[in-house]
């Protein structure tokens, strides 16, 4: 007999969302690997097995056993696109939104991003942690159990290096796991306002290369040693235009970043295929891509994202072209793209019935696509996303029949018991 800390066992679907040396692609998107009557063993927080529950039951003493008889085990859930660390809220707005104004008006009369900008530079690193923490916790009750953050609050150096530190000091004292990624290339600040390239020449000269000298002090749990570190930038009109993206980016790339790129969400200026030409590890929003850049990206290493909470949130109708996309053979992942403004939103789950819908994504597909695929748009799908052996022992145990109750079900949380690296976080202790 081996020894395991914990035997999930007696789950009556249990879907492990395989790795196809990779996030699942085209029409590969979906395979959930299901094992009915299934089990999951983990010891030292890694999945060591995942299979039928008599061979599992037959190998394994286990320190803990939980029966999960009559619910459903599948992968944590990845959210690669939050901007999660602020301080206040924009419900004026949402109002204001309601009304008729749009979202880019609101931002061109200094509202938007830059109103979260005022509250955030004014909050303490103590204060940011305190506010985000609780937000944290309820994605975590809602099964999200690795998080991709951004910073994009501060836009001044001093307010995105204290964003940057909260990111860590959140992922140092919570259960889940951060991914950090700098977005100060997020809005234009309003002291930049008719001088924007200058702001451009800030983040490059100064801003960049402050924070990769603060790298090596922040702590995260997903890499001991020195962490991944995404970056990140707004391109869209009123944002940051393609040139200015590209001389930010290239740059992040030069100093030894990871890429991603907000693009599409309102008009396509490009960003998509810059994205595929620099290598990003994402392309993010992607609504309003023309037709032969999603082939571009479908046909590149580059996942595309969609958040279609964000769509929702304001209340427009055009949805990420996820199926061409997939009819190209592309990777798509789904994420929540919580932040004050365009959506407040912390369940994967939510997201999951919202894209079923808005894209005619099937249940599977929309789980794949929020596990495995999430986990490689946010650089760390080698340790989370699937239900396999070798990965962290994050799981969650959904108090459902069947796995297409996810998707089907909505506005009530399905998720019995939280998992994160083979102990029980949430749910069901
Ligand atoms: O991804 N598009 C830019 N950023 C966010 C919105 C942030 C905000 O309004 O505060 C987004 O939708
Ligand atoms: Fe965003």
């Amino acid at each position: 007999m081996e020894t395991a800390d914990l035997l999930i066992h007696s789950a009556r679907q249990l879907c492990l969302a395989p790795a196809r040396g990779g996030p699942q692609r085209g029409s590969e998107l979906g395979t959930l690997g299901i094992i009915e009557d299934g089990a999951l063993a983990a010891r030292d927080g890694r999945i060591v097995a995942a299979g039928p529950t008599a061979k599992l039951r037959s190998a394994f003493a286990a320190e803990r056993e939980i029966d999960a008889t009559g619910r459903v085990v599948i992968p944590g859930f990845v959210d690669p696109h939050t901007h999660l660390v602020w301080a206040g809220d924009r419900a004026a707005e949402f109002e204001l939104r309601i009304a008729g104004a749009s979202y880019m008006e609101i931002m061109a009369a200094g509202g938007g991003i830059v109103s979260t900008v005022r509250q955030t530079r004014q909050a303490t690193a103590q204060e940011l942690v305190a506010q985000s923490r609780p937000r944290l916790d309820r994605m975590l009750a809602h099964g999200t159990t690795t998080v991709e953050v951004k910073s994009g609050y501060g836009l001044d150096t001093p307010t995105e290096l204290k964003l940057m530190a909260a990111i860590s000091a959140l992922d140092q004292s919570h259960p889940a796991d951060l991914i950090p990624t700098f977005l100060g290339a997020h809005a234009v600040p309003t002291e930049f306002k008719d001088h924007a390239d200058d702001y451009v020449d800030l983040l490059i000269n100064e801003m960049l290369p402050e924070v990769k000298a603060q790298i090596p002090n922040l702590k995260f749990k997903l890499w001991p040693n020195r962490p991944l570190v995404f970056c990140d930038v707004f391109c869209e009109e009123g944002a940051f235009s393609l040139e200015q993206t590209r001389r930010i980016l290239e740059k992040a790339k030069s100093l030894g970043f990871q890429l991603k790129l907000h693009v599409d969400e309102f008009k396509p200026l490009g960003g998509s295929r810059l994205g595929v030409e620099l290598g990003a590890t994402s392309v993010d929003h992607f609504v309003t891509t023309p037709p032969e850049q999603v082939e571009q990206v479908a046909k590149s290493d580059v996942v595309a994202v969609s958040l279609p909470g964000t769509p929702f949130g304001l209340a427009h109708t055009s949805y990420s072209p996820a199926h061409l996309l997939l009819e190209h053979g592309g990777a798509l992942a789904l994420a929540t793209d919580c932040n004050p403004g365009t959506c407040w939103c912390e369940s994967m789950q939510f997201i999951i019935a919202l894209a079923c819908r808005s894209m005619r994504l099937t249940p599977a597909q929309a789980l794949a696509a929020a596990t495995l695929n999430a986990a490689y748009a946010a650089g760390c799908g080698d340790q989370v996303g699937s239900l396999e052996s070798g990965k962290l022992a994050d799981a969650l145990i959904l108090d459902v029949p069947d796995y297409r109750h996810l998707g089907y079900r909505f506005g009530t949380n399905l998720v019995h018991t939280v998992i994160k690296r083979g102990k029980v976080v949430a749910g069901g202790m």
